[in-house]
């Protein structure tokens, strides 16, 4: 017996040490942490099946089930091979769950890849795109975008569909409160800013997520401000006018990107090989992935360039996207055309080798789970939150100030009227992640808490957004007489703008003018505070305001940021990053527009041609004196060097924040130029009574050339102006 049990140990002993050096020898090198990446990622294909292939280069949702009776079912649903899944819960419960599904029930334990639309927050909201463009501080917004990458990996999140970079220039279109508006150059520093604070300096790291630049590309140029519908661009056009940004955000180290919806004159997005491989892969030599947007490989067909789903997962994959977010088109489809040889291995290896990549460096072979924290570790830190609040505050835009009506210092009755006074669901904007509206204050709270113990608010709602009940009006006119200032809270509901949400209008609704036009009659001043996700309509009330200001769509801070400008504790610094039409038959509208034939012709016969708010417009509480420009040479040769310097003073009474933009003019070129390009901007303090200098260190090819229909830069010999404000100077370039 006693020999018996000797022989069985000793059997234990040597099977077990065997099976531990065996397992040593062995070790997979795909799952060494050791090995370098692309090693690991060789490796790691030479294992897989065309099946296991297959599923790596699709995208499921994951339900939102937060429902802890239910959580089973999504997890038994999801093939664990699958290669990415939208997930919508706000802690990594689940996901760790359908993870663990992926590591330790499949053959080779791939890691899924988490992604979700974190676009400005996500439980800790800042202001919609538009508004934070308004800032022109980068440094901040990339803050910004460091705090929704912690907030969100920690909640198992390991990639956003952001940002959204899409210039746009019709304020019909409901995705322009996405983007950073207008100009190009400006969505290329904001795109280069918010990668690196997604992604950090190290994607591995547990507070940072993998970025995807959005919609690849000219989605913004949707027609009459439609979704989803065609785009004419011109190759001139797609490159001076659309690439900039992408190039940008690759530059900055974009993981991926995201293909459009739109069909660019006769070929989509989706589908678009120029673009997508040509461009992005071969000449920007992007290594990481693109993502198709949701439905927009199976939209081939509605587009009119695919017959079936099957023709359009070909079209798409050998166009160069990668990965089929919720078509159900790869999944179906791809092995079989690999089968078939209309996809070779080859091209199947790389796509998926790109998908691998983007996980490797993320770390999500090493460390696959998301570590479990409690939602006071993972949002609203206070630190974060001021962030949220500076930025808040930089994006608002005083867009008229007559007579010093604002701030409000020496009042002692405040009406607050009209239907954003009191919601704070709308001050969240689109895509509001995990936000949560009953968290912000809204403007009439905040302006109470503001005037604490200084002024008595009162509020009435006045109106709905939007119908023709006028039944609050003699409230509202009630409240209003009895006050000293009227404050109308008005603007447009947080649906109203995002992706499809185009308004053929972009006035205010009837409803909130005619409350306005009503209360105007008492003679009180009027002052209206706007929340919105576009550029608005404003002719019909503009002439009866005394102050306008945007505060868009603040996310998590709702009223704060507002009250402080109104009160004065905040010096209003924002400008617009995209036009205010006159009206809505003005669009599209925005300042780098080509040059007209007949510039003293072509204007309309019953509105004006300039726009309401032009481009970089905004007030401050104090005034900033431009001297003259200086420049270091008048007349260079191509390569040389110049730079330009102006000084700027504070001549009002209270410290500011002025953005300074450096716009250039090329007036004769061998392709038309437009009357106004912007370079560089800069923002700084400049406390009262003192000067700042501002420089661009110009680089000739760069910020004087122009690009041509194949993406080429040149530089040619002639007069340039490079401009500030009123303030202009020649330089010569000579050769
Ligand atoms: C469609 C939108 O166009 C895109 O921006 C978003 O990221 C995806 N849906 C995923 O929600």
């Amino acid at each position: 017996m006693k020999k018996n049990i000797i022989h069985c140990l000793v059997f234990l002993i040597v099977f077990t040490s065997t099976l531990f050096a065996g397992n040593k020898k062995d070790k997979l090198l795909y799952k060494d942490a050791k090995q370098p990446i692309e090693k690991r990622i060789e490796d790691l294909l030479s294992r897989m099946t065309l099946e296991e292939k297959v599923m790596q280069l699709n995208q499921y949702t994951l339900g939102r089930n937060d429902n802890a009776n239910n959580m089973a079912d999504p997890v038994n649903d999801i093939p664990g091979e699958i290669g990415s899944l939208i997930y919508f819960s706000s802690n990594p419960e689940l996901r760790n769950k359908v993870q663990k599904k992926a590591i330790e029930q499949t053959r080779l334990g791939i890691p899924i890849i988490f992604g979700y639309d974190v676009i400005h927050g996500f439980r800790t909201l800042y202001p919609i795109s538009l508004g934070q463009a308004s800032s022109w501080n980068p440094a901040l917004v990339e803050k910004a975008c460091a705090v929704a990458a912690q907030e969100a990996r920690m909640s198992g999140v390991d990639w956003t569909f952001s940002p959204m970079i899409d210039v746009a220039r019709d304020g019909r279109w409901g995705r322009v409160a996405e983007g950073y508006g207008e100009d190009t150059y400006t969505n290329a520093i904001f795109a280069a800013a918010s990668v690196k604070g997604y992604q950090g300096n190290d994607l591995s790291s547990e507070k940072n997520v993998a970025a995807c630049l959005k919609h690849y590309i000219g989605y913004g140029a949707s027609e009459a401000g439609r979704d989803y519908v065609y785009t004419e661009i011109s190759k001139q056009t797609l490159w001076d006018t659309y690439m900039l940004p992408y190039e940008a955000g690759v530059k900055a180290g974009a993981a991926t990107l995201m293909s459009s919806f739109n069909d660019i004159s006769g070929t989509p997005g989706s589908a678009n090989y120029y673009t997508l491989t040509e461009v992005l892969k071969n000449r920007w030599k992007h290594d990481g992935f693109v993502v198709s947007d949701w439905g927009s490989i199976e939209q081939l067909r509605p587009q009119g360039v695919a017959a079936n789903k099957k023709e359009a997962a070909l079209k798409a994959f050998k166009a160069g996207l990668e990965m089929d977010m919720m078509n159900r088109c790869y999944d179906n489809h791809l092995g079989e055309l690999v089968k078939e040889g209309k996809v070779s291995q080859e091209q199947l290896n790389e796509a998926v080798r790109r998908v691998l990549r983007v996980k490797f460096r993320l770390g999500l072979f090493d460390r696959p789970y998301t570590p479990e924290s409690t939602e006071k570790e993972r949002f609203y830190r206070p630190e974060n939150l001021k962030i949220a609040e500076q930025l808040a505050e930089e994006s608002i835009v005083l867009l008229k100030n007559q007579n010093k009506t604002l701030p409000l210092r020496r009042v002692s009755k405040i009406a607050v009227v009209g239907p954003m006074a009191k919601s704070q669901w709308n001050l969240l904007g689109s895509w509001a992640a995990q936000g949560k509206s009953e968290d912000i204050p809204s403007i009439f709270d905040a302006i109470k808490a503001e005037y604490k113990n200084q002024a008595e608010v009162s509020y009435a709602l006045g109106c709905e957004f939007d119908g023709n009940d006028r039944s609050k009006f003699e409230e509202a006119k009630s409240i209003a007489s009895k006050a000293d200032v009227i404050l109308f809270c008005l603007g447009e509901k947080k649906d109203w703008s995002g992706e499809n949400a185009s308004r053929s209008s972009i006035a205010l609704p009837k409803i909130q003018e005619d409350l306005v036009m009503e209360l105007k009659k008492l003679g009180k001043p009027v002052i209206l505070i706007l929340s919105n996700g576009r550029p608005l309509e404003l002719n019909g009330l503009e002439p009866i305001s005394d102050a306008i200001l945007t505060m868009w769509q603040p996310g998590t801070p709702g009223g704060k940021p507002l009250a402080g400008v109104l009160s004065g504790r905040v010096n209003p610094s924002g400008k617009l990053a995209m036009t205010f039409p006159y009206s809505t038959g003005q669009i599209p509208i925005y300042y780098n527009h080509r040059r007209s034939a007949r510039p003293h012709q072509g204007k309309y016969q019953d509105i004006p041609i300039a726009p309401l708010y032009e481009f970089a417009h905004g007030l401050s509480y104090t005034t900033f004196q431009y001297a003259d420009l200086k420049a270091s040479a008048l007349s260079l040769k191509p390569d040389g060097k110049l730079t330009m310097e102006i000084a700027v003073t504070n001549t009002g009474d209270v410290d500011g924040y002025e953005t300074v933009h450096w716009f250039i003019n090329d007036p004769v070129s061998t392709i038309s130029r437009p009357v106004k390009e912007l370079k560089f901007f800069e923002k700084k303090m400049i406390k009262k009574g003192e000067t700042a200098t501002y420089q661009f260190i110009v680089d000739l090819k760069r910020d004087f050339g122009f690009i041509d229909e194949d993406g080429e830069r040149f530089l040619e010999a002639g007069d340039y102006y490079v401009m500030v404000k009123d303030k202009k100077i020649k330089i010569e370039i000579v050769n």
